[in-house]
């Protein structure tokens, strides 16, 4: 059920029927290729890179202080070049799937997102144990759109992030205090937090009136497995 009244927005998701039990675990099976593309990532281009750049920079030590500028030059640039791309190949895996979140959960994923925010981002994270890795990667990337949206069009000061769980339920709200006006006809990334919400079962509520600010409260089932 969608309900729509001005700016707020409320997804209920309805009783866990067949086809929301295929779609969660399309969902996870999405997951668990975004997880091995991240592994392949990191054990392959970026590993190469690395190599590549440490013989660039033996190369460099080999030709000795009397070596041609213009050749020390190239190497220089060759090397800067190597160091850029694994830098994109890290930014990219972290997109495709954080390593993080595998290794250290969610709420320290939260945290390096709030820490590469170019505004002030409170985390109050209150879990105290690790959630299925499906429940721990759509609460990940509801947060990050969300933090997009802040930073994208609020003007915003501040935003809260909170996680917390109560009654077998995954809660995450994101809020900001600028200029609200969230509207979900207006882009993908609001529906397709709905999408990936409504996916395991959960719900989305989006409050969003002009000049109050944006909050958007998610809440996922995560029973104990
Ligand atoms: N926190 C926010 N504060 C103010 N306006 C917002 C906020 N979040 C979303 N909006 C408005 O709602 C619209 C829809 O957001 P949505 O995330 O769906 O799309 P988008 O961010 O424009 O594009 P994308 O598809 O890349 O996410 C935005 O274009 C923006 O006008
Ligand atoms: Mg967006």
């Amino acid at each position: 059920m969608l309900l729509q009244a001005s700016s707020l927005v409320e997804h209920v998701a309805p009783e866990p029927t067949c086809c929301t039990r295929c779609s969660a675990r399309i969902i996870e099976a999405g997951d668990r290729e975004r997880r091995r593309l991240e592994r392949d990532l990191h054990d392959g281009a970026q590993q190469r890179l690395v190599s590549l750049q440490l013989s660039l920079q033996m190369l460099r030590r080999d030709l000795g202080p009397d070596a041609d500028p213009a050749a020390v030059a190239e190497l220089e640039a060759a090397s800067a070049e190597a160091a850029a791309a694994i830098a994109d190949i890290r930014e990219l895996a972290r997109g495709v799937h954080p390593a993080i979140l595998t290794e250290s959960g969610l709420g320290a994923a939260l945290g390096s997102l709030a820490d590469r925010a170019p505004l002030p981002v409170v985390v109050t994270d209150e879990l105290d144990r690790r959630l299925p890795g499906s429940v721990e990667a759509t609460a990940y990337f509801v947060a990050a759109e969300a933090l997009t949206n802040a930073i994208k069009h609020s003007g915003a000061s501040r935003i809260d992030l909170r996680t917390w769980l109560a009654d077998d339920q995954l809660h995450l709200d994101v809020s900001d205090d600028g200029r609200g006006g969230a509207d979900t006809m207006n882009g993908t990334g609001l529906t397709g937090i709905q999408d990936r919400v409504a996916a395991l079962g959960g719900t989305v509520r989006l409050e969003s009136r002009d000049g109050q600010g944006t909050r958007l409260e998610v809440a996922l089932p995560c029973a104990s497995p």
